[in-house]
């Protein structure tokens, strides 16, 4: 029997310099697609996936976060008065219960591997806790790391979230070198973090989705350090291969948005947009006048 994953380290420490200047002033996980920030997707995929307690680990220039996850009594007495009821639902839906969420800074970026050791004395040493990078946001029937806890419930150990990426894409992720093809679930003989173009092991991609063993916050204190020399997540994951507990790869069912990349962010701000009933109608006549005009252009 595994046990119940019930805390999660989300690393947003970074500068987000790809989304300069908007960067300058709000950290890149409150940047929206559509209406709600980019942490707000990882949030409710969290919950969804049963999480209880929140670790954010956070630098210098993020305070808008915090205010973000704070209650606004005001806000909501003002809609309350204007008889907004569907909004001040959407606000009471960004809630969360006091003392569910604690903020760690990371002092010196050192890497995601370091980012998340930030987090280990907020963690119970005996439980698997799971990790969400905001960056990737992806839209799924059934949340991403909720699709993990169930596999994870029959493999234990470690598990990455996984996807097939173009071969000349690959050496921007971990890559996993495979040892057993399970379908959607892979056992895994090696990781390497950002392997030299035409060194890489497989396509198959690390995605911003972790459940991890305790012992990987053991491996961090090591302070390995790696590709980039920066101390990495994969590296301390990838200690746990030999062990018998195992490292394994899930294809979750979805499609991922690379939100740290310009292109990322637009396609999923549309992709979101589609999907909405509100939205979907007129930004679809939009996008079909625009294609129309390139045709008729070229
Ligand atoms: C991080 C991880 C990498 C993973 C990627 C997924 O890299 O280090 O293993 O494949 O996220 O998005 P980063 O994108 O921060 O360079």
């Amino acid at each position: 029997m595994t046990r119940k994953v019930t805390k999660a380290i989300f690393p947003v420490a970074g500068l987000g310099t790809r989304f300069l200047p908007a960067t300058k002033s709000i950290p890149k996980e409150i940047m929206t697609l559509v209406d709600r920030p980019l942490i707000q997707y990882a949030i409710d995929e969290a919950r969804a996936a049963g999480i209880k307690e929140f670790i954010f680990v956070t630098s210098r220039g993020k305070g808008a976060l915090e205010d973000y996850f704070d209650h606004s009594p005001v806000l909501e007495q003002e809609l309350r008065k204007k008889g907004k009821d569907k909004l001040l639902e959407v606000l009471k839906g960004t809630n969360m219960d006091s003392g569910a969420i604690a903020y760690i800074r990371q002092h010196k970026a050192l890497g995601l591997g370091h980012a998340v050791w930030c987090a280990r004395r907020l963690l119970d040493p005996k439980e698997p806790f799971a990790v969400i990078l905001p960056d990737d946001v992806i839209a799924a029937d059934k949340p991403c790391l909720q699709q993990m806890v169930e596999a994870y419930e029959e493999t234990g150990g470690s598990m990455v979230a996984a996807m097939e990426v173009p071969a000349d894409k690959v050496s921007a992720y971990g890559v996993l070198d495979v040892k057993e093809d399970m379908g959607s679930s892979v056992s895994v003989k090696g990781m390497v973090e950002k392997p030299a173009p035409g060194t890489e092991p497989s396509n198959l991609a690390v995605i911003g989705r972790y459940i991890l063993d305790p012992n990987v916050m053991k491996n961090l204190n090591k302070m390995k350090s790696g590709a980039g020399g920066e101390i990495q997540l994969t590296d301390a994951i990838a200690d746990e291969i030999e062990t018998d507990r195992g490292v394994y790869g899930f294809r979750f069912a979805g499609q991922r948005f690379d939100c740290g990349s310009k292109a990322g962010f637009l396609q999923a701000t549309i992709s979101f947009g589609l999907s909405r009933d509100d939205l979907r109608d007129e930004l679809q006549e939009y996008l079909d006048e625009l294609s129309a005009m390139r045709a008729a252009a070229q």
